[in-house]
This record gives C-alpha cells, structure tokens and sequence, in this order.
C-alpha cells in the first residue's frame, strides 16, 4: 500500500474521505433529529476538532450556534500529571443544550476533566460527539453520544488530527505505519 510521510514518519491511508463523509452525516442525522426546537450550542474543542466541526456544522439543518474553546496544557505544582485548563469560552451557556465536538477520544483524560469542568457553568444539558474513538485506549467511562468511527489503538493523522502539528489538511485519516 503506498504511504506517505508526514513530518518523520510514514503513514497508510485508514478511513478516505467518502467514508468520514458518510460518517459525519449518519451524525448529524441523528442530532438534527434529536435536537429539533432546542437551539443547540455547539462547542468546538480546538485545535483538532476544527475540520469535523467545519463539516458537521454544514449538515446541521436545524437553528444552532457554534463557539470553539482550548484547553491548555499546563503542569501542575502538585502532581506531575498534565492538567488541561479550559479558555476561550465566551458563550454564556448557563440553560443552554451543549453538543461538544471533538476530532478524537483516546484514553479520554482530557475530556473527562473538561466535561467537570463544565458543569459550574450550569447548562442544560451536555452530549458529545466526537468523531473517531479508540475504544482499547479509552480508560474513563463517559458515554460519546454520537460517535463517528471507532478505530484501533493506533496513532493516526489527518482530518484535522495531527503529528507534531503536521498533517491537519489531509482529507483523508492516516495510521502510522509501524516499523
Ligand atoms: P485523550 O487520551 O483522550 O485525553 O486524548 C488527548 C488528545 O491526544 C486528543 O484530544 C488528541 O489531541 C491527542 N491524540 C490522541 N490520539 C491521537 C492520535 O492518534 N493522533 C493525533 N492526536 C491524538
Ligand atoms: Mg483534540
């Protein structure tokens, strides 16, 4: 199979860009459905989820409003463990239905601090949905809502996924080829 290389290492094709398609609309299907008459908000987790979100956004039919957050690595003094801070968040969502959106869940420390951490903002309700899942990684027990695809416990690029900030314009989703 032809690779292609992004940054110093090689890389196979794993899901092309007609089937992140078909995905992303099984999604917005069901959340068009579901969120009818509830002006969703959805937040966009940057930097990965920026490409989902673009295309996600496109296929909602349905009056929603869409705002993007960071969340910020910082080492904490107590522990050696990378705590991740929410920023960015301007929206006032206190009583507003949240669809967080996000590129990829993998042992899903990080996002499981952000979902706590958004509950002292008191919205109404808050789903996820998040487009590839590394089920063998995942360590956390939070339920993806709407899921895209779930894949094998590989490092994988492209769609707006990275590899040192390489590799966020490929159309179509990458494993890393191992050596
Ligand atoms: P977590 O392990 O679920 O906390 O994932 C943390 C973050 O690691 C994700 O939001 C991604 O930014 C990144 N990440 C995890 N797996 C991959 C991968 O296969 N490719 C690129 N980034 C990844
Ligand atoms: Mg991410």
């Amino acid at each position: 199979m032809a690779t292609i290389k992004v940054k110093d290492k090689d890389f196979e094709i794993s899901i092309d860009a007609s089937a992140i398609d078909a995905a992303v609309q099984k999604m917005a299907v069901e959340i068009n459905r579901d969120y009818e008459g509830r002006n969703p908000l959805f937040l966009a987790i940057l930097n990965g989820s920026f490409v989902f979100a673009a295309d996600l956004i496109r296929k909602i039919t349905i009056p929603c409003q869409i705002s993007f957050v960071k969340l910020s690595s910082y080492s904490g003094t107590a522990s050696t463990e990378n705590i991740k801070e929410l920023i960015g968040l301007n929206e006032d969502i206190k009583g507003r239905h949240l669809i967080i959106v996000e590129d990829i869940v993998d042992t899903g420390l990080t996002l499981d601090k952000f979902l706590q951490d958004l509950k002292k903002f008191e919205p109404a309700s808050v789903k996820l949905a998040c487009f590839t899942f590394k089920k063998e990684a995942f360590k956390k027990s939070f339920r993806i809502d709407y899921l895209g695809i779930t894949i094998p416990n590989d490092f994988v690029v492209g769609y707006g996924l990275d590899y040192d900030g390489y590799g966020r314009n490929l159309p179509d989703i990458y494993k890393i080829v191992s050596s």
